[in-house]
């Protein structure tokens, strides 16, 4: 695992962006594995400029880590439609290349399945971006989620509901409480994890993350298995880890 703790949010959100760059004009037609949650938008806005200034993201593949259950097809915060409006649309992706999990299947696991199987065909996931929960969850993969398993249907927690309400009007009766989410195995078969943290509010998660006790209590500890897992943090996200991630550059030692 390797852990960068930059100044701030934008720091952050130029570093991923320059992991994302490399993968893409190494491969063009990488496959990216694309998160949600507020974390990303810087990142998917540095994109947004680059593309503008020429990087072409046009023959990319992406793939969704989950999406709520129970919420109309042209419903604005169905995951599927935030990365059409913050990232995919504004950089040239077509829809066709754009996959999300599937939440409206009659046969849920036989589409999950078929979900996976369709990563698989395209050659699995070059570079996987992910948020972080306050909890620690990853993706929807809640504290005590099988480390095994791949995308299934999965149940919210509470926190997490009361958390997600703000894109909902603050209404956390809103907030679907099922979601179709890739399990922590899928997650981990990406080439490269990229997992990012920005803000006081995830400063524990993020120590969990990095330090904490290796457990399905702490999902994003199954990161600490991946041989290419890369952690950038904020200074207000990064301020419970060990001192050592704050050394000047060529001290940092690796987790
Ligand atoms: C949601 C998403 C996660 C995301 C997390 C953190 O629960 N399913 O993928 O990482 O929220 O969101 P945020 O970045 O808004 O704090």
């Amino acid at each position: 695992m390797q852990v960068r703790v930059l100044p701030d949010a934008r720091a952050v959100a130029v570093a991923a962006a320059d992991l994302v760059e490399e993968t893409v004009r190494r491969h063009p037609a990488a496959v990216l594995g694309l998160a949600t949650g507020s974390t990303p938008l810087g990142l998917y806005d540095e994109l947004v400029r680059r593309h503008a200034a020429g990087l072409d993201l046009s023959r990319t593949r992406c793939f969704l880590l989950d999406e709520y259950v129970g919420l109309p097809a042209d419903h604005p915060e169905r995951y599927r439609a935030v990365i059409a409006r913050e990232l995919t649309d504004r950089v040239g992706i077509p829809p066709a290349q754009v996959h999300a999990p599937p939440a409206d299947a009659g046969d849920l696991p036989a589409a999950c399945r078929a979900y996976e199987a369709a990563m698989a065909t395209a050659g699995g996931v070059d570079l996987q971006v992910l948020g972080l929960g306050v909890d620690g969850h990853i993706a929807f993969n809640m504290p005590g989620s099988d480390p095994a398993a791949g995308t299934r249907l999965v149940e919210l927690s509470e926190q997490t509901l009361r958390d997600n309400a703000r894109f909902f009007g603050g209404d956390v009766a809103a907030v679907p409480r099922r979601a179709v989410s890739q399990g922590l195995e899928t997650i981990t078969r990406a080439r490269r994890l990229l997992l990012l943290a920005t803000g006081p509010e995830k400063a524990r998660a993020a120590r969990d993350a990095v330090v904490g006790p290796w457990s399905p209590q702490v999902p994003s500890s199954a990161l600490r298995s991946h041989p290419a897992t890369v952690v950038l943090a904020d200074a207000a996200a990064g301020a419970l880890l060990p001192a050592w991630f704050t050394a000047p550059e060529g001290r940092r030692r690796s987790a």
